[in-house]
């Protein structure tokens, strides 16, 4: 059968018994303090990108889509990451403005999920941002027509190469595709490894000011 070979067994139910109990760790009842306390053991463990996060969008078929992004910001206000506001997710985003995350730090085991409306960061926050990116990434914030067909080898390092031109000796503005997203969050959900597949999971409604949470059978 193709692929038989690719897949290794799954792990027995003792392998996966012997997972590491990690104790306590639904240690805030506040689902934003608990996210903090959390991205900050997985940026100490996660070897790569403990800020690389699925992001899901829909298209206008209803069709769902996915990609990884990397968190920018975290705060009370959500969750931001920047992109091309004309990438197919830039597109999606635009028609609509709802969206899913999912951060899965492998080292630590755990995972989490948000769900909420996506909104557009100021034109400010924009601006800080890219300002404060390497130079190169800026030359390619401008070169890449992200999601779009790339005609012939070579199209990109061209226009890498005449944009060096362009903005030579001086500071490459921010293009106006080139902007940041937040998810403001209307549900959290937390998920840890437990033995034998008993995991655990604490989910976070969105209340008002507030939250209400309720623990989730696996
Ligand atoms: C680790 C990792 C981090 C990434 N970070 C970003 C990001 O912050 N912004 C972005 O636009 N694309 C990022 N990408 C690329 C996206 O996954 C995706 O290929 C690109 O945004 C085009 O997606 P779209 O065609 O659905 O719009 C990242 C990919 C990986 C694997």
């Amino acid at each position: 059968m193709p692929g038989k070979d690719l897949i290794p067994p799954t792990p027995t139910t003792e392998e996966y018994g012997v997972a590491d109990d990690q104790g306590e760790v639904f240690t805030s009842d506040d689902p934003i303090d608990l996210f903090a306390t959390w991205f900050s053991v997985a940026r100490e463990k996660e070897m790569n990108d403990p800020n690389a996060m699925a992001l899901a969008t829909v298209d206008a078929t209803g069709l769902p889509d996915v990609r990884i992004v990397l968190m920018k910001d975290f705060d009370r206000r959500g969750v931001s990451f920047f992109t091309n506001s004309d990438s197919a997710k830039g597109r999606q985003l635009n028609a609509n403005p709802w969206a899913a995350l999912c951060f899965h730090w492998k080292s630590i085991r755990r995972q989490v999920r948000f769900r909420g409306e996506i909104i557009e960061v100021s034109a400010a926050e924009a601006d800080e941002y890219f300002a404060k990116r390497a130079r190169g990434a800026q030359i390619g914030a401008w070169a890449s027509q992200q999601s779009r067909p790339l005609p012939a080898d070579g199209a990109l390092e061209h226009a890498v190469r005449d944009l060096e031109r362009r903005y030579k000796g001086q500071d490459v503005p921010r293009p106006s595709h080139w902007t940041g997203y937040r998810l403001v969050p209307t549900a959290i959900e937390f998920w840890v490894n437990r033995p034998f597949r008993l995991h655990d999971r604490l989910s976070f409604d969105r209340a008002g000011d507030g939250w209400t949470h309720k623990r989730l059978f696996p």
